[in-house]
């Protein structure tokens, strides 16, 4: 239980061109040219040489997605004092621009690796004069780490045997420190590349932090695994950390959390982080309550059902193991706040938000047609418990945008299977009260690959959730699930701008890509990134 799972690659920069290659590994990048001329490679001595053959056989010719890995001919392999032991190229056929293109190569390329004995890499990086190194480097970096991602931490034998060092570490004393068959990557290229790299891995590390999250089980990873890791943040780096508790809660009068939390044995947490960037004006302290933080809050609320068995309107047991994977959204919304942590931008305040609870039925259990209040006074009739994101959600979003006054909020969760009917796993759904924030997320989205499509809300929605005994019921026919969820939520926000990503499509089995790994893929991470990086 104890074990790590072992996913940080070492990376390095060198800020040279020069022929000094280190490590066992060189991975370079091969361009096809039209009419079938050469190549268009890395100038590097005896690279040619390695490719010389394949290419005038036709082998490979530098295609999209081709690898070849050659071992290196005498004059390279000395030029390295006999180091050196494969050169792995990877076609780039004519990449699309953009980001994504970049990034699935860079997928492609960890998988190749992955499949030798390879240790220390040198990446040549496919940059030119047309390919500015930011353009290039950073999506890149980032897929080839995102590739990497494994997650091995309950398998009693260090590793599988798909490569020579994981097959070898099985046989060391100390199997934890070579789990990973890949320990370095040494990026060669143009000065100023260090922080684009650095940058691209902080990223990629926050992914693979939500999927390690993801990946543990419902008895691996529970509400207050949520808490510890925001009040461990919190003290790394200075940030300030509420943890509610169903003490708290009870005080407060969210009978959502209370709800959906009443037939666990689980106790819930509503776990609050708050990063500030902008001091406080001097002589303008106001009072929380009256004035919310000082310049422009972003407010982020992610669904953190640890597992969600339905309750007393249970699911069917095919596929319910699914459900550990229910708090993707606290997740991502966690695995950003530790890059903010870290990145400490200016001019910006992002809390965030993890509601997190167990939904079990038990003899105490939230029953279908029992009445709960919500943060705030509203009531809701609960017609099917196993819609208990947004009883979550609702006490979470009402008291954030009270309590902190946010100039826009997100929310990320795996809310509705709906959602998959009507996107399937390849898009992510995105309802919103504000044009602009809508906007502003869906650009987000498509620059960080993780797009999403936008469906629409309104009265004639919001009228299919009037209940006769209550304010508010917490579904109606399963027609337009998704946009209903959604529907419930917008009652909380007032007239906050409000974007509600639903995750439940893409969190896990999102779109075949060469750098999404089965399972959880730490959706919502990179857009949040991304938007908090270029808020303004
Ligand atoms: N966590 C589920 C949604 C879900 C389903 C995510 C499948 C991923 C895959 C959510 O709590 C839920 O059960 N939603 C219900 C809502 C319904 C009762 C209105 C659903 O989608 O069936
Ligand atoms: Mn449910
Ligand atoms: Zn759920």
């Amino acid at each position: 239980m104890s074990k790590k799972n072992q996913n940080n690659h070492e990376i390095t920069v060198k800020a040279t061109t020069s022929s000094a290659i280190e490590g066992d590994t060189l991975l370079c990048f091969v361009r096809a040219v039209d009419g079938g001329g050469p190549p268009v490679m890395p100038d590097h001595p005896g690279l040619a040489e390695c490719l010389a053959g394949a290419f005038a056989s036709g082998d490979f010719i530098g295609k999209k997605d081709q690898v070849l890995v050659c071992y290196p001919p005498r004059k390279l392999a000395e030029a390295t004092d006999g180091k050196l032991q494969r050169v792995v190229m990877v076609g780039l056929g004519e990449p699309e621009s953009g980001g994504e293109g970049w990034r699935q190569v860079g997928g492609t390329a960890m998988a190749a690796v992955r499949k030798t004995r390879a240790v220390a890499v040198t990446v040549l990086p496919p940059v030119t004069d047309e390919r500015p190194a930011t353009e290039v480097v950073s999506p890149l970096c980032e897929g080839m780490l995102l590739a990497a991602y494994r997650f091995r931490k309950y398998f009693s034998v260090a590793a599988g045997p798909q490569t020579g060092v994981e097959k070898k570490s099985a046989l060391t004393e100390n199997a934890e420190e070579s789990e990973s068959p890949l320990q370095r990557l040494i990026f060669q290229g143009p000065r100023g590349l260090g922080i684009v790299v650095s940058r691209a891995a902080e990223l990629a590390k926050a992914v693979c932090r939500a999927r390690d999250m993801a990946n543990e089980p419902g008895n691996g990873w529970t509400p207050d695994d949520f808490a510890r890791q925001a009040r461990q943040l919190a003290r790394q780096h200075g940030l300030k950390v509420t943890v509610h508790d169903r003490k708290a809660m009870e005080k407060l009068g969210m009978g959502g959390m209370l709800a959906v939390t009443q037939g666990s044995a689980q106790p819930p947490r509503l776990v609050v982080l708050e990063y500030r960037g902008q001091p406080e004006a001097v002589g303008r302290r106001r009072s929380r309550q009256q004035a919310g933080l000082p310049g422009p809050t972003l407010l982020l609320v992610g669904k953190g059902l640890t597992f969600d068995s339905g309750g007393i309107s249970l699911k069917p047991s095919s596929g319910m193991e699914e459900m550990k994977y229910d708090m993707c959204g606290g997740a991502a919304v966690l695995a950003a706040m530790a890059v903010v942590a870290r990145e400490q931008p200016k001019g910006i305040n992002i809390v965030a938000m993890i509601p997190a609870a167990e939904n079990l039925p038990g003899p105490a259990a939230l029953k279908p047609g029992d009445i709960i209040r919500q943060y705030g006074g509203k009531s809701v009739e609960v017609i099917n418990t196993d819609a208990e994101g947004r009883l979550l959600l609702a006490d979470a979003l009402a008291y954030g945008v009270e309590q902190f006054k946010p100039t826009a909020v997100v929310d990320l969760a795996t809310l509705t299977g709906a959602v998959i009917v009507a996107l399937g796993h390849h898009r992510a759904g995105l309802l919103g009260n504000d044009d602009e924030l809508c906007a502003k997320v869906l650009a987000a989205g498509e620059r960080a690959g993780e797009p999403y499509w936008r469906l629409p809300l309104g009265p004639e929605y919001r009228k299919q959730l009037k209940s006769k005994v209550a304010d508010l019921k917490n579904v109606d026919k399963r027609d337009a699930g998704t946009i209903l969820g959604a529907a419930f939520l917008e009652e909380f926000v007032g007239n906050t701008p409000w974007v509600h990503l639903d995750i439940a499509g893409t969190a896990w089995n999102f779109t075949e890509k060469s750098y999404v790994p089965k399972g959880p893929s730490g959706f919502g991470v990179r857009t949040l990134v991304e938007l908090i990086r270029h808020w303004r």
